[in-house]
């Protein structure tokens, strides 16, 4: 059937062009790299080597630019039209799905193929030539050329480019004021740079490893910031659609939506309180709903315990924005939202799906570790509510620095809802001080015991106005 041979003589045309294409490109590419070695010094067993690697300011004197940035453009031209081709090719082939004669599977096989085996990576090929910077044949660096921190103590490419400022393409200030955009790294990623060189070894555009655990790891030992990724993060197989928001809220998620291959369990069912396997040791009844719903909206025997309600009848109407510090599955911000406050919620993945739970259920998970600053802006917030993280292990120093942060975000007239602090009895003045150094007005201050050894410290204050 002549219907038959147009999908794979069209093919067949396009995978010659392809290769006539990738083969110029190789040798450009590599033309360009032994180059720019070359200019660098890469063979010549230089000291300065590594201050070179990366500047080649010098890179002038006896090489057509011109010529050569005029190929490559003829080169990107090509590709433009072939990934055109190509395109148009697969939404086609959507189209004609019934109308050809070749069999469903080996449509979609052959679609697969064309998608991820010719058209992705002739994006990477693509980008990748756009990126190369040709020198200006006229700017000739000078001797006041400052050295990226760090750099060269990675040798993993993908990590150098990461932290190398991006200069400006016209050379001019952008929209911030400055000519050029530092990427920045946690200084502690220099004490795992087996494990980011590990992180950031792939191939661009490709799909990433499964190793959020991984980044998260990193992140908590203070490689944080951690470098973006240039590859494509997994999902899973079977996503389905959200919960709509009226439902959402106080239903456990649909268990298909996460990727539960790094966590112990399979699915939410799996994550109660009651099950010693669950994976997880923080929070522990968080994804029980039953007993979430009874939160902050029914009086229990606590003292320590305050209700929403009476909180907000503190300021009525002034709360309206806030951020939940702590370790849960959202439910705080959840009851907020249907005072209508809007909570962000701080979470990590502790061995339990935490920030996808909170996603799922419609509201705004922050993806954050104790080691960085806020990234709210000073006098923000009205509310900072904090629960089930903060208490007796934490350095003293690590949580002054922390309150003065959260003062910071704060605005004045916002509430600080300290909510179940507890610490042992003996260190409770310590920490009590952290609290009242501040001087914000006292609501409310309640303490109740925990155990033997261990109190509940529960407090809301104000932050007072500072006209200064
Ligand atoms: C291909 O799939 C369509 C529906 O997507 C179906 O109607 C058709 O019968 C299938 N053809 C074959 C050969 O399986
Ligand atoms: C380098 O550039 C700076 C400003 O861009 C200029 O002040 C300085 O004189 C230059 N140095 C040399 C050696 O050209
Ligand atoms: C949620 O809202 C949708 C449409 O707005 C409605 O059809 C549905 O019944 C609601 N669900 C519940 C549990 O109220
Ligand atoms: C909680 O207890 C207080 C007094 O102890 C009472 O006024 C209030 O109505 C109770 N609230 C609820 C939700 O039970
Ligand atoms: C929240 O806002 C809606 C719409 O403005 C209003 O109907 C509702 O009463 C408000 N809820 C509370 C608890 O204030």
């Amino acid at each position: 059937m002549k219907n038959s041979c147009l999908p794979k003589c069209g093919f067949k045309r396009v995978m010659a062009w392809f290769q006539i294409l990738l083969g110029l490109l190789v040798i450009f590419v590599s033309l360009l790299s032994l180059f720019s070695f070359y200019k660098a010094g890469f063979f010549l067993r230089n000291e300065d080597i590594c201050h070179h690697f990366y500047g080649m300011r010098d890179f002038n004197s006896g090489f057509d630019l011109k010529a050569l940035s005029d190929r490559v453009d003829e080169v990107l031209n090509k590709l433009d039209s072939l990934q055109e081709k190509l395109e148009s090719k697969v939404q086609q082939m959507e189209k004609n799905k019934d109308a050809l004669a070749i069999s469903n599977i080996t449509k979609l096989e052959y679609k697969k193929y064309l998608e991820d085996e010719v058209i992705r990576p002739l994006y990477s090929a693509h980008i990748a030539l756009r990126q190369i910077r040709l020198p200006k044949s006229e700017g000739i660096g000078n001797s006041t050329f400052k050295e990226v921190p760090l750099i060269n103590t990675f040798i993993i490419e993908e990590i150098r480019k990461y932290i190398t400022p991006k200069e400006n393409r016209v050379r001019k200030v952008n929209i911030y004021g400055s000519e050029r955009v530092h990427n920045t790294i946690g200084h502690a990623c220099v004490l795992y740079k087996t494990e980011l060189e590990e992180y950031m070894d792939y191939d661009i555009g490709s799909y990433c490893k499964d190793d959020w655990n991984m980044a998260q790891k990193l992140m908590i030992s203070g490689c944080d910031p951690l470098p973006r990724r240039r590859c494509l993060t997994r999902a899973s197989k079977v996503y389905q659609k959200p919960y709509p928001i009226n439902e959402s809220l106080w239903r456990l998620p649909d268990h298909r939506n996460v990727r539960w291959s790094n966590y112990r369990c399979r699915n939410f069912e799996c994550l109660s309180s009651k099950n010693p396997q669950r994976g997880y040791s923080k929070c522990t009844g968080c994804f029980e709903m039953e007993k979430e719903k009874l939160k902050w909206v029914t009086n229990t025997t606590l003292t320590t315990d305050f209700l929403i309600s009476d909180i907000l009848a503190i300021k009525p109407g002034e709360i309206r924005i806030g951020l939940d510090f702590g370790v849960g599955t959202g439910t705080f911000a959840a009851r907020m939202r249907e005072n209508n406050v809007t909570i962000i919620t701080t979470a990590l993945n502790l061995g339990a799906p935490f920030n996808e739970m909170i996603a799922l259920r419609g509201l705004v998970p922050l993806y954050v570790t104790l080691n960085q600053r806020l990234p709210f802006f000073d006098n923000t917030m009205d509310l900072i509510h904090t629960t089930g993280f903060l208490d007796g292990w934490i350095d003293l120093v690590l949580m002054d620095f922390i309150m003065f942060d959260w003062d910071r975000v704060l605005r004045p007239g916002g509430l600080l809802w300290i909510d179940r602090f507890f610490c042992n009895r003996k260190d409770l003045d310590d920490y009590m001080y952290m609290f009242l150094q501040f001087r914000y007005k006292k609501h409310k201050w309640a303490i109740a015991p925990k155990s033997d050894s261990e109190v509940y410290l529960s407090a809301v204050l104000e932050k007072p106005p500072r006209a200064i």
